[in-house]
C-alpha cells in the first residue's frame, strides 16, 4: 500500500480554511465554483483538435450548436459559473474592455475575481499547452455592485490566485497565502487530486525562458544578462538551457517546478512589454513569492505596482530567487 492519502481539491480548500479562525466558508465556495468552470473548460480544450470534424469556430457543429472560439467559451464559462454565486461583487477578464458587473437579479458578495480565461491561446491549434489564470481580492467598496476601485488593487492585496495548465495532464495550482499547492485532474472521476503539496521553487535554476526573437529591441541589461547565462562556467551550471513554449502559464509552471527565470522585458517597441499586470503578472507573482521565488518589473516587486488601468502591461522577470536577483543586477547596470 502507498503511504500518501488521497485529497480532493474541495477537501484541501476546507482544511486550509480551517486554519483561519472565523472563516465563513464563503471563500471556499469561490474556489469550489471556479474548479467547476475549469473542468468545463478542460472538457472543451481537450476536444479542440476535433473542431475540423465537428465544425469550425464561428460556424455550427453537426448538432446545430454554434461553435465558439475557445477563449470566448472559456470566458463565458467562468462568468456563467461565478455570476450567480452571491460571493462576488464584480469581475474583470482579459477578454472584456470594462469591468463585468454581476447581473441585477443576483446577490452581491464580498469578493472580486479577475481572470485570463485562456492564456497562450495562439498555441491551441498546435495542441501545445495552454492555461487559465485567476486572482481573487476582497472588495473595498461596502455594498452593492463592485466598482473599478475594487478591481484596481495592487497585487499584494490578493487573497488567492492560481492557474490551470492544460498539458499532458491538467493541473490546478493555487495559493491562498498558505503555500502553493498543485492538483492533477483525474478525468475518470472528474476530480482534482492533490499531487504537489507545498511547492517550493528551487533557489536557483538552470533554465531561462524568453522570446529571443525580440533580441534586437532589448535594452543592454537584458542582452548582457542572457549572454551571461549562455556563457560557460561549470561552477554556476552555465550555460543555462533555453526553454520557451509561448504560453505563460506553461512556461511559468515548468520553471516553478524545475527552477529558472521567465522574462518578458520592456523593449524599444513596448516599454511595458506584453503581459498584463492584473490578469497575468500579479497572480503569477503571488504564487511565485508563495513558493519562495521573486517577481519584479525591473524596478520593483510586481505585487507593489499600483495599477492605474484595467489592461495595464508591465515587464515581468519571475522565477527562482537567485536568478531574479542576478537579472535585477544586470538590469540596474544597463
Ligand atoms: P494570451 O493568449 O492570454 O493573449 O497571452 C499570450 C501571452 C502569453 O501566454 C505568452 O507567454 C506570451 O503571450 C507570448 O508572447 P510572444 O509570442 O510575444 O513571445
Ligand atoms: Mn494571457
Ligand atoms: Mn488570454
Amino acid at each position: 500500500m502507498g503511504q500518501s492519502k488521497i485529497v480532493t481539491l474541495e477537501r484541501h480548500i476546507i482544511e486550509i480554511e480551517r486554519r483561519h479562525p472565523g472563516a465563513t466558508g464563503n471563500f471556499s465556495n469561490v474556489l469550489r465554483d471556479l474548479s467547476l468552470a475549469f473542468k468545463i473548460i478542460w472538457r472543451e480544450v481537450s476536444k479542440a483538435g476535433l473542431v475540423n470534424i465537428l465544425g469550425a469556430a464561428g460556424t455550427q457543429n453537426v448538432s446545430g450548436d454554434s461553435v465558439k472560439k475557445l477563449d470566448v467559451f472559456a470566458d463565458e464559462t467562468i462568468f456563467k459559473t461565478m455570476d450567480h454565486s452571491g460571493h462576488l461583487c464584480v469581475m474583470a477578464s482579459e477578454e472584456h474592455e470594462s469591468i463585468i458587473a454581476i447581473p441585477d437579479q443576483y446577490p452581491k458578495g464580498k469578493y472580486v475575481l479577475l481572470y485570463d480565461p485562456l492564456d497562450g491561446s495562439g498555441n491551441i491549434d498546435a495542441n501545445v499547452s495552454i492555461g487559465t489564470i485567476f486572482s481573487v481580492y476582497r472588495r473595498i467598496s461596502h455594498q452593492g455592485n463592485g466598482t473599478i476601485e475594487d478591481i484596481l488593487q495592487p497585487g499584494y492585496k490578493q487573497i488567492a490566485a492560481g492557474y490551470v495548465v492544460f498539458g499532458s495532464s491538467t493541473m490546478l495550482v493555487y495559493s491562498t497565502g498558505d503555500g502553493v499547492h498543485g492538483f492533477t485532474l483525474d478525468p475518470s472521476i472528474g476530480e482534482f487530486l492533490l499531487s504537489h503539496e507545498d511547492i517550493k521553487i528551487p533557489k536557483r535554476g538552470k533554465i531561462y525562458s524568453v522570446n529571443e526573437g525580440n533580441y534586437k529591441w532589448w535594452d543592454n541589461g537584458v542582452k548582457r544578462y542572457i549572454k551571461h547565462l549562455q556563457e560557460e562556467d561549470a561552477a554556476t551550471s552555465r550555460p543555462y538551457a533555453s526553454r520557451y513554449i509561448g504560453s505563460l502559464v506553461a512556461d511559468f509552471h515548468r520553471n516553478l517546478l524545475y527552477g529558472g527565470i521567465y522574462l518578458y522585458p520592456g523593449d524599444a517597441r513596448n516599454r511595458n512589454g506584453k503581459l498584463r499586470l492584473m490578469y497575468e503578472n500579479n497572480p503569477l507573482a503571488y504564487l511565485c513569492e508563495q513558493a519562495g521565488g521573486r517577481a519584479i518589473n525591473g524596478e520593483k516587486r510586481i505585487l507593489d505596482v499600483i495599477p492605474t488601468e484595467l489592461h495595464q502591461r508591465t515587464p515581468l522577470f519571475i522565477g527562482s530567487e537567485e536568478d531574479v536577483t542576478l537579472c535585477e543586477k544586470f538590469l540596474r547596470e544597463g
